[in-house]
């Protein structure tokens, strides 16, 4: 298959006949994508030089901040699903700020240390996807998100990026291959209990954060009569809960684009009146954090 100049003709060859050649040529390329499958038909994904295919050749690029684009047009229900770009980039801003590190550093705690593949549902602009590949250096770390300004920020300041792979895809039909992840973590973001049982090891862990029920408390009361607590997620389907934990903490944000931050990226924000807005800008904030993680481990049976 070698031609003259040492490169591989490999676009007319049968499928098992490409992987055996970038098997032996490329063992890193190889692994890691195959984890991947084709949102059309589920066929496994395979690099080429443009991005990934499968054996039905659909074709999928590689956009130029590396990131996938899975998300077929017919699972697209708006024009820009997801998160918009100003929260997405207003997340990011509050993210680095540090405000979320003790829950970052709680987290990377709690992922096994011989994690091989891991999935973050729902990334955003991947500040904890990120966080987990520094810490997992032998795994292969995906983060998906329907909304493409978040997966396009994610790919684009990776720096882990052969093995730290960012897609476009709903959460509700992942784009990965039954049983091929070791932990799943969802933070904040919606999911399918069904759809994630498919795809998780059977030993695999799910770690799930929510707030819990003093979670910006301090904010909400100024929006809200009358505030009701934040309920505990439902147990996923085909999942048991083995253990829980709350985070607590105080946050202060005296910087005004900070705080501005905080209200642009939390949707219940968005209602406070705007001599309220003001008056916070202006005086900055004090109120608690106040996480609830809960880890679950998959069940025979969905
Ligand atoms: C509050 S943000 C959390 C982002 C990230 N996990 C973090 O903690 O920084 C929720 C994210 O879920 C994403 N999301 C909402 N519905 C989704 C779906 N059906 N599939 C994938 N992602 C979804 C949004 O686009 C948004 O980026
Ligand atoms: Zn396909």
């Amino acid at each position: 298959m070698a031609c003259a100049s040492g490169f591989f003709l490999i676009d007319d060859l049968l499928i098992h006949e490409r992987v055996a050649i970038l098997r032996a040529n490329f063992p890193a390329l190889i692994i890691t994508m195959k984890d991947l499958c084709c949102p059309l038909c589920k066929q496994a994904l395979l690099s080429n030089s443009q991005g990934l295919a499968c054996e039905n050749r659909h074709q999928f690029d590689r956009a130029k901040e590396g990131y996938f684009n899975l998300l077929p047009v017919q699972n697209k229900h708006s024009r820009e699903p997801g998160d918009a770009k100003e929260q997405l980039q207003a997340r990011r801003q509050f993210l680095q700020a540090g405000f979320f590190d003790p829950l970052k550093k709680r987290l990377e705690i709690l992922l096994p240390a011989d994690t091989q593949t891991l999935l973050d549902v729902g990334c955003g602009e991947g500040y904890f996807t990120h966080a987990f590949a520094e810490v997992l250096p032998q795994a292969r770390v995906y983060g998906v998100d329907i909304a493409k300004a978040g997966v396009r920020l994610a790919a684009k300041s990776a720096i882990h990026k052969n093995r730290n792979i960012f897609a476009v895809a709903s959460n509700f039909d992942l784009p990965f291959a039954d049983q091929s992840l070791d932990v799943i973590t969802r933070i904040y973001a919606p999911s399918k209990g069904e759809e994630l049982w498919r795809v998780i090891k059977p030993e695999g862990l799910l770690v799930i954060v929510a707030p819990a029920e003093n979670h910006l408390l301090g904010l909400r009361q100024r929006i809200y009569a009358d505030v009701r607590p934040h309920e505990p997620p439902v147990v996923p389907n085909g999942f048991r809960l083995v253990a829980q934990e709350r985070l607590t903490g105080e946050l202060v944000i005296k910087d005004k684009v900070l705080c501005q931050a905080l209200l642009s990226m939390t949707p219940f924000a968005w209602r406070l009146a705007e001599n309220l807005r003001t008056q916070l800008e202006r005086e900055g904030l004090v109120d608690q954090l106040d996480f609830g993680i809960y880890c679950y481990r998959r069940e025979l049976a969905c």
